[in-house]
């Protein structure tokens, strides 16, 4: 089965599509955490995103849907894949059908995590990660249970992305309106669409997720 989850800057899409990764085997894709990574290596993808992913602004189609094909020709895809973050434009929307079209694959939903934007930034500007593998927390809504100590490995060092401040989440959040709501229309029209409340708690949306996996 592959899935997009769609949903602006903090609708929770990163977080979800993590555990739905650790509970169904399906494989997370994430164009952020992919950009993220080539910026932390310093490859020539990497130096051209920083300054777009530092300003909130939306990297090239080229690059990104270059990213996923390299990512979809790997076989642990083939058992289904989620999409966070991916794609965020018509053109990528375009490239993603072909790139699976091309593999004899298919998109089976697309969720739509419908979020309050008011709340979004605070989410945002709460968040932090683990230094060391990467777990996701936030001050208020998930802190790790010893506190200072990763839940998952024990890691004491903890960072904070560069564009989760509350100016650049605006431009994110105007480049959402703009440039990926439009997409979801397209994806309407083909019946895949199922909407879930993101608003909900993180457990309450995992469930309604997977009720729509589940075909229940
Ligand atoms: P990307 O990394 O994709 O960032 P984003 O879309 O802005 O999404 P976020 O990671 O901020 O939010 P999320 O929805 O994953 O929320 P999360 O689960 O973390 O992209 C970053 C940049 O890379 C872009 O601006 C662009 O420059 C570039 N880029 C990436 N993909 C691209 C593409 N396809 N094309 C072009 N450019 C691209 O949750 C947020 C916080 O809230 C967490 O702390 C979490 O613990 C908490 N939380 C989550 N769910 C809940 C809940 N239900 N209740 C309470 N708290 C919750
Ligand atoms: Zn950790």
């Amino acid at each position: 089965m592959n899935i997009i989850l769609l949903g602006p800057p903090g609708a929770g899409k990163g977080t979800q599509a993590s555990r739905l990764e650790a509970d169904r085997g399906m494989v997370q894709l994430s164009t952020g955490d992919m950009l993220r990574a080539a910026v932390k290596a310093g490859t020539p993808t990497g130096l051209q995103a920083k300054k777009v992913m530092d300003a909130g602004e939306l990297v090239s189609d080229e690059i990104v849907s270059g990213i996923i094909g390299d990512r979809l020709d790997q076989p642990d895809t083939e058992n289904g894949v989620i999409f966070d973050g991916y794609p965020r434009t018509a053109a990528q929307a375009t490239a993603l059908d072909e790139l699976l079209a091309e593999r004899g694959r298919k998109l089976d939903y697309v969720i739509e995590l419908k979020v309050d934007e008011d709340a979004l930034v605070d989410r945002i500007v709460g968040r932090f990660t683990c230094a060391t593998c990467g777990a996701g927390y936030h001050e208020r809504y998930k802190q790790p249970k010893v506190e200072g100590s990763c839940d998952v490995c024990g890691g004491h060092e903890f960072k904070r992305r560069p564009d989760d401040n509350a100016e650049t989440v605006r431009t994110r959040m105007a480049e959402y309106r703009a440039k990926t709501a439009p997409i979801l229309p397209i994806y309407e029209a083909r019946g895949l669409v199922r909407r879930v409340d993101g608003m909900a708690d993180i457990d309450t949306v995992t469930r309604e997720i997977e009720a729509v996996l589940d075909g229940r």
